[in-house]
């Protein structure tokens, strides 16, 4: 079945500057034909665009990502989507705070504002639509009846298709100061943190528990992409589906804790993750979530198997 799901009002919080989506990012990798094959067995359609590709869900307008050619996996940027009427207030706030604005990247040119964040992560601002959800994503869950059997034949059960981004894990260097730069420049604010090992931050405007998140390492880089799906049952197809076509190294299926999302990570051809989630928890627009700072290891998951050893090694720094 297919819907049109990008056209949902867009949330907003009077009177706070922050910016409400994750509007897109840039991922560089050796062998786009790679990319192709492990994005396209994820679910996710791939479109050509100038010399790389776009990343796109089915039945979804928004490009979620953009991936091009270099000489080795790179999360290049992020670019945060911001209401118009803020815009001018986000580029004062740089002016304010000191912090260079830089030209895009080559090949990269819009009209967003770009800066560095304190561990060289490349970063936008730019003028957008609204892609984070306005309200809590939909789950859905087999019907409650009896006498039918519920469960499709394995050669009827269809394949998963994410339904959109849903946040992006970078590691940095120092989880405090990213927390203090992401809340006073780009005004995410702190949903929950595990000391100085992880953090999780959500938009003003309405949006998941997280759109961002960061976790501690000696450099930054990519942990994981996740994409949110429409059941726990469509989280473990995805597992299998991978599996199916060689991507059986990963994570889950698993429930967080800070989130409370169900999860499978997919490692990638080079060393990150792909997320299958569903149900997250949302934070809306008019609600102040009260951050907790837990312990790492009441907080990470309730309950799946024992994460790979390497789970949060930083490849992309190696
Ligand atoms: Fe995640």
């Amino acid at each position: 079945m297919t819907q049109i799901r990008g056209f949902v009002r867009a949330s907003r919080r009077p009177g706070d500057l922050g910016v409400h989506s994750v509007d897109h990012f840039n991922l560089t990798v050796p062998d786009l034909k790679q990319a192709e094959a492990f994005y396209g067995a994820f679910g996710l359609d791939l479109r050509p665009e100038g010399q790389g590709l776009g990343l796109y869900t089915r039945g979804h307008p928004h490009r979620w990502g953009t991936i091009a050619e270099g000489p080795k996996k790179k999360l290049t940027y992020m670019s945060f989507g911001a209401f118009e009427d803020d815009f001018p207030q986000f580029r004062a706030r740089l002016q304010e705070h000191g912090i260079a604005q830089l030209d895009p990247p080559r090949g990269f040119e819009s009209n967003g504002l770009w800066f560095r964040d304190p561990d060289g992560i490349l970063l936008e601002i730019r003028v957008a639509e609204k892609s984070s959800p306005s309200e809590k994503s939909p789950v859905s869950n087999d019907p409650m009846t009896s006498g039918t059997q519920r469960a499709p034949a394995r050669s009827a059960a269809g394949i998963t298709r994410p339904r959109r981004l849903a946040h992006i894990l970078v590691f940095v260097s120092d989880v405090g100061r990213a927390i203090e730069f992401y809340s006073r420049v780009i005004g995410l604010r702190l949903s929950d943190r595990s000391g100085d090992g992880v953090a999780f931050m959500h938009g003003v405007h309405g949006s998941d528990h997280h759109m961002v998140a960061m976790a501690k390492s000696n450099a930054p880089g990519l942990h994981h992409l996740s994409w949110d799906v429409g059941s726990v049952h469509e989280v473990g197809l995805g597992a299998m589906q991978m599996a199916d076509r060689g991507f059986s190294a990963g994570w889950g299926l698993g429930r967080h804790v800070l989130g409370s999302n169900y999860f499978h990570y997919v490692r990638d051809p080079w060393g990150s993750y792909s997320e299958y989630s569903s149900d997250i928890d949302y934070i809306p627009a008019n609600f102040d979530w009260d951050a907790g700072d837990h312990p790492g290891d009441d907080a990470f998951y309730v309950w799946g198997p024992v994460p790979p050893q390497d789970f949060t090694f930083n490849y992309e720094a190696a």
